[in-house]
């Protein structure tokens, strides 16, 4: 093990000094989840957070967890909430055409199943885990900066309450999502950006109510793509495909009742139980990658590195494939003295990014419908889901990569 000090920082010249072996930018569901691993192995860390943990848990993301990242909780040892509350999900419907059609994820993946958790619940149950276990995370830390992480010795500063801090280490992590500082600091020369965005958002609402099926339903609709699923079987979480200069005030609660109703099968709409919202918002959907995903001493990871529309709910699952490449290099390095997995980490990650990448850009292009589609566009959508429905193989590989590839 490389010497560190960590614990009270020095102060010299009104700048706070300290030093930690992994500086990570973020406490997102990647930085918390990198940050926890690394403490339950004995590698120091500190995480560095621009906003309040009250703002980062108000944010409402997708909940479809994979079983690898279900299983990262758990090693992480912030599982048990999950195995006790998430839901797990045999399979799903896909509607379209009036009807709807069950894939069964469970019998078509060699009995693998998805859990059914918020990423809010995620993040909070890692939180919780890192007080617990005396993890340092600083909230509200503004500029937030990583310095020489092309050389040996890298630093991060940030300031707060008006003190400046520096933090000295041996590896920077960028948790930091698709905004954040760690890409933006490194050279345009140095990076590569592949990019779509598609020409509609999703309009997400939450409601108290039960979910209309024990399943997710995806539908795709004349009228745009329609998404039930759920937090709970007492909380509802629905989307539908709006135009992007929709604005949510021009969607009042029944306005997206009715709205969602004639974009799901005839007797999936007559049993929706409606109630008010508690929660809506419109995302847009985008696909981007960055490469690399190292730079000399900085690694991207999760939201930072790749982007994926929600549709097939990878995001949440490719930050953790991320970290658990990086966790594994890292431990290696600290344990063996031994760059290899670190060396390897940007190839292997980017490997299962693109996989994700080309399964959710295939869903998101199969369930909506685009304003420049066509007849043709349309004949081609309407064939592809009949095939995948009566097709085992063409159910077994959207099967396959529903509950997430290998590792
Ligand atoms: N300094 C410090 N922290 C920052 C900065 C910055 N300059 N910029 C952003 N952050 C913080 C954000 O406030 C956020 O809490 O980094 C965190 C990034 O978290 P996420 O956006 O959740 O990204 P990630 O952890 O990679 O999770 C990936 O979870 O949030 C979803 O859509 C995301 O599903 C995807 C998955
Ligand atoms: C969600 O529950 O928010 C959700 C589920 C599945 C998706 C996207 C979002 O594909």
């Amino acid at each position: 093990m490389r010497p560190h000090v960590v614990g009270q920082g020095t102060h010299r010249e009104d700048t706070v000094f300290m030093r930690t072996q992994v500086a990570i930018i973020g406490a997102g569901p990647a930085g918390l989840l990198l940050g926890q691993l690394l403490t339950n192995a004995g590698i120091d860390n500190v995480v560095l957070e621009l906003r309040s943990a009250d703002y980062v848990l108000s944010r409402v993301r997708a909940g479809v967890l994979e079983e690898g990242m279900a299983g990262m909780l758990d090693e992480a040892g912030a599982g048990r909430r999950m195995r006790a509350e998430g839901l797990p999900h045999d399979g799903f419907d896909l509607a379209f055409d009036g009807g709807h059609h069950r894939i069964d994820l469970h019998g078509l993946s060699g009995g693998k199943r998805v859990m059914v958790y918020g990423q809010t619940e995620v993040t909070h149950d890692l939180m919780e885990k890192r007080r617990d276990t005396g993890g340092l995370s600083v909230y509200e830390a503004v500029n937030v900066q990583p310095h020489d992480f092309d050389g040996p010795n890298p630093y991060v500063t940030y300031d707060k309450h008006g003190t400046s801090h520096r933090i000295d280490c041996d590896f920077v992590a960028g948790c930091d999502g698709f905004h954040g500082v760690s890409r933006r600091s490194v050279p345009d020369s140095a990076i590569t950006a592949y990019e779509r965005v598609y020409p509609f958002g999703w309009l997400g609402i939450l409601a108290e109510i039960p979910p209309v099926s024990h399943e997710l339903i995806y539908a795709n609709h004349p009228r745009g793509f329609a998404l039930c699923s759920m937090r709970s079987m007492t909380r509802s979480r629905y989307y539908v495909q709006c135009p992007l200069d929709d604005r949510v005030e021009d969607w009042s609660d029944d306005r997206f009742w009715d709205e969602i109703r004639r974009r799901l099968p005839a007797d999936v709409a007559e049993r929706m139980v409606t109630g008010p919202s508690f929660e809506k918002s419109i995302a847009p959907l985008r696909s981007f990658v960055a490469e690399p995903m190292r730079f000399g001493r900085l690694f991207l990871a999760g939201d930072a590195a790749h982007i994926v529309p929600p549709t097939g709910a990878k995001g949440l699952n490719l930050a953790a494939s991320d970290v658990r490449y990086l966790f594994d290099g890292l431990r290696e390095y600290y344990a063996d003295g031994s760059s290899a997995g670190i060396d390897d980490y940007s190839r292997r990650a980017l490997a299962r990014v693109w996989k994700a990448e080309r399964f959710s850009w295939w869903m998101t292009n199969t369930l909506h419908r685009f304003p420049d589609q066509g007849a043709f566009g349309q004949k081609i959508q309407e064939a592809e889901l009949n095939y995948l429905v009566s097709s085992r193989a063409a159910s077994t590989s959207l099967a396959e990569n529903y509950v997430g590839l290998p590792y």
